[in-house]
């Protein structure tokens, strides 16, 4: 198979499952409080720090410039989704200065990420699958900001965080094209996808049978 070959099924496998992530229910279980925005943004500056640290990882322990110029990128649009995600918080009344994002310890998506060594698997695992799952949860989030009238969150999100994160998705795909030439190559990619999606999909599997539908966004 050719890598363009590669590319086209499982982009078509990860847009069925990602239809299973759809039903308004995409979602972080470790929401602490109740359902509002607040309380989904601090998920989401979990989500972008542990998105900027994987990345940076992966930038120094690759030795190709195009792959280490594609980290460096998205470091450094996943460092203003964190920043810009704090002053929305700020303006929402929150003392960011005593929110530690990462007190919890890493969550186990990027514990996972954290094990992968070659860049087909992370470029599979980490951009093309993870940052379609994030546009997903991202579309449902401004979704609920609409809902509960929240219009500068969304608007935050549609007009800023958003396409980055379609661009990181993209990168992934180009990525792809270039690293996926070979079956060996194709077969740790395929797997770590999937393994990415269903760690996915065990959060959601744990969220709906604890707290119910939160609506938390992606990176
Ligand atoms: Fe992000
Ligand atoms: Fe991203």
């Amino acid at each position: 198979m050719t890598a363009e070959d590669f590319v086209a099924p499982p982009d078509a496998e990860n847009q069925v499952s990602l239809r299973g992530l759809d039903p308004d229910a995409t979602l972080k279980p470790e929401i602490q409080g109740p359902l509002n925005v607040p309380n989904l943004l601090k998920v989401a500056l979990r989500n972008e720090i542990e998105a900027t640290e994987i990345a940076a990882r992966w930038l120094v322990t690759s030795d190709d410039v195009e792959v280490k110029l594609a980290l460096a990128r998205q470091v450094g649009d996943e460092a203003k989704h964190y920043r810009l995600i704090a002053e929305r918080l700020r303006q929402l009344g929150i003392d960011t200065s005593t929110l530690d994002p990462l007190a919890g310890g890493w969550g186990p998506l990027f514990r996972y990420l954290d094990t992968l060594s070659t860049t087909v698997e992370r470029v599979a695992a980490g951009q093309f699958t993870r940052e379609a799952i994030a546009v997903v949860k991202n579309r449902q989030f401004i979704e609920f900001c609409e809902r509960v009238g929240d219009r500068e969150t969304a608007a935050l999100y549609r007009d800023t965080i958003e396409p980055d994160e379609r661009y990181h998705h993209e990168l992934g795909r180009r990525l792809l094209l270039r690293f996926a030439g070979s079956a060996e190559a194709q077969t740790v990619a395929t797997a770590a996808a999937r393994r990415t999606l269903a760690l996915a999909e065990e959060l959601q599997k744990k969220a709906l049978a604890t707290v119910g539908i939160h609506h938390a966004p992606g990176c």
